[in-house]
């Protein structure tokens, strides 16, 4: 790390996604042509809402991902940035299709999601830009680009970078091999689910601590908190939700990501740093968008 006084860097690789999101009365039953009372598009995926999360809290991140040269493609480079994310690392892919998620909302908030993955983008890893590695914090991972994460993770370990995975519902072979590359994966309750069918979260914990050099394993568990294990404990540990009235828990866990991988850059003991995420994630449910800093600060 450079020693100036500037905050850590978060560098947060893996999908970003156009959401477009439809406010409408009733989700239709086809045929339909129903009118939305109201839409909005803005960033969506796992690392990019991570990225927006680490600024909001006071880090600098930067986003290293994919997209098209279609129309969605252009608008998400420019919202990152608006966010104050740096999109050195964003690649447009010529010919590729951008991920795009269509939400429909209803007045209860309940959500129906079509998503896309995107097309196109290629496995190519060559042009990362693997220097800034050594000025980071921390490394903050999804699943959704798996070559990146194996290039990225492999620079980060050897430069002494500590590497987050959110380990979010992916193909079982995906996680299986992406866990040991990482130092602290962490799992949501369907992404555990994947990475070791059948088992309870418990025993999925010691399976990705018994994978690799893995020092800590965790999974977010929604409104009842996180469940963790540093490598060598003998049994988990729960850090305790904060309690929140949620209006929309819709990216909780990439903002729980996000805001631990900064504390990781900032040095925080791993308990600090679960509830410290635990409180962000718990404010994004509660307000439907990421809190800043002193809103954390406050409630911790
Ligand atoms: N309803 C809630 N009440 C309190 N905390 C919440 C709530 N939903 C999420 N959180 C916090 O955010 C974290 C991540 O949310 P979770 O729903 O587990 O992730 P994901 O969005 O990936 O499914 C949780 O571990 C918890 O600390
Ligand atoms: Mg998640």
């Amino acid at each position: 790390m450079s020693g100036s006084s500037r905050p850590p860097l978060v560098i947060c690789l893996g999908n970003v996604v156009a959401d477009h999101t439809f406010r409408v009365e009733d989700i239709p039953q086809p045929p339909a042509k129903v009118p939305a009372r109201g839409y909005s598009i803005g960033p969506g995926g796992m690392a990019a809402n991570a990225a927006i999360a680490v600024v909001r809290l006071g880090g600098r991140a930067a986003f290293w991902g994919r997209i098209g040269d279609d129309l969605n493609g252009e608008p998400l480079a420019e919202a990152l940035e608006a966010e104050g994310v740096d999109v050195t690392g964003l690649r447009r892919v010529p010919g590729g299709r951008t991920p795009v998620g269509a939400v429909l909302v209803d007045p209860r908030g309940e959500r129906t999601i079509i998503s896309f993955r995107g097309s196109g983008l290629g496995t190519d890893t060559d042009w990362l830009p693997l220097d800034m590695i050594r000025d980071a914090g921390a490394l903050c991972c999804d699943p959704r680009w798996p070559e990146g994460v194996t290039v990225a993770a492999a620079a980060a370990r050897e430069a002494g970078v500590p590497v987050i995975l959110d380990g979010e519902r992916s193909e079982t072979r995906i996680l299986v091999d992406l866990v040991p590359r990482v130092d602290h994966p962490i799992f949501s309750v369907p992404g555990l689910a994947n990475y070791a069918p059948g088992r309870d979260p418990e025993e999925g914990l010691r399976q990705a601590l018994a994978s690799g050099p893995v020092k800590v394993a965790a999974v977010t568990q929604g409104e009842k908190g996180v469940l963790w294990m540093a490598a060598g404990d003998d049994k988990p540990t729960r850090t305790p939700p904060l309690p929140v009235e949620a209006t929309n828990t819709t990216g909780a866990g990439d903002v729980f990501h996000g805001a631990y991988a900064l504390a990781m850059a900032e040095g925080m003991a791993v308990a600090d740093a679960m509830r410290f995420a635990a409180a962000a994630g718990a404010l994004r449910a509660r307000d439907g968008a990421t809190p800043t800093r002193a809103m954390v600060d406050e409630v911790l």
